[in-house]
């Protein structure tokens, strides 16, 4: 059996953060990391783990993760299973708990889910790689919350330590009989 990280991500960061957890647990276990967006028809009997990460815009989830999770809520709740959030508020460490962290706390609050194992990680800001639209809001963002405002740079604010202690949490819930 293997462990199945699905992921929401626009930009990248939290296929390389899902990619990233399966690198680090494959001594433990085997994982299929896909793009929730292509998991239509996931053959569940394959999976006896599973964890979702999604990333954040202009506050939001992608429908597609709360979709996800109420089509195949009864699935997840037959095997261990976790849940991470990525987004550019974690870049403070205080905002880096489900508890302390807005967006995870609302989803946490609304979803009819209730993860075993959940993480925020502190995400990327790519200004180079934004639409120009994009680029200003970030700014803006930015400059209100004292954080980078020059549009040259890319900065990487995801503590990869954090990452793999939390992949080593997921990888030890303990095992349903399904
Ligand atoms: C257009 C845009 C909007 C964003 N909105 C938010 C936001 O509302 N709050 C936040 O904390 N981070 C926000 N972010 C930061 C992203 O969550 C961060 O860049 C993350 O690494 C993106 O992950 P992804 O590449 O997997 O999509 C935004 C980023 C972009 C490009």
């Amino acid at each position: 059996m293997k462990a199945l990280i699905l992921f929401s991500s626009r930009d990248g960061q939290t296929r390389e953060i899902a990619s990233y957890i399966a690198n680090e647990i494959k001594a433990q276990q085997t994982c299929d990391v896909l793009n929730i967006l292509h998991a239509r028809s996931v053959d569940w009997a394959q999976y006896d783990r599973v964890l979702i990460g999604a990333s954040i815009r202009y506050g939001k989830f992608h429908p597609a993760v709360a979709k996800f999770i109420k089509t195949h809520l009864q699935t997840l709740q037959q095997r261990p299973n976790g849940f991470f959030c990525v987004n550019l508020t974690a870049r403070k460490p205080e905002k880096r708990s489900p508890q302390t962290n807005a967006y995870t706390r609302k989803f946490l609050q609304q979803s009819p889910w209730a993860p075993e194992c959940c993480a925020v990680f502190a995400g990327a800001l790519r200004y180079p790689r934004y639409r120009w639209f994009d680029r200003v809001m970030i700014q803006l963002i930015m400059r209100m919350t004292g954080g980078e405002t020059d549009k040259t740079k890319e900065v990487e604010y995801t503590d990869w330590q954090q990452v793999a202690r939390f992949a080593r949490e997921f990888v030890r819930l303990p095992a349903k009989s399904l």
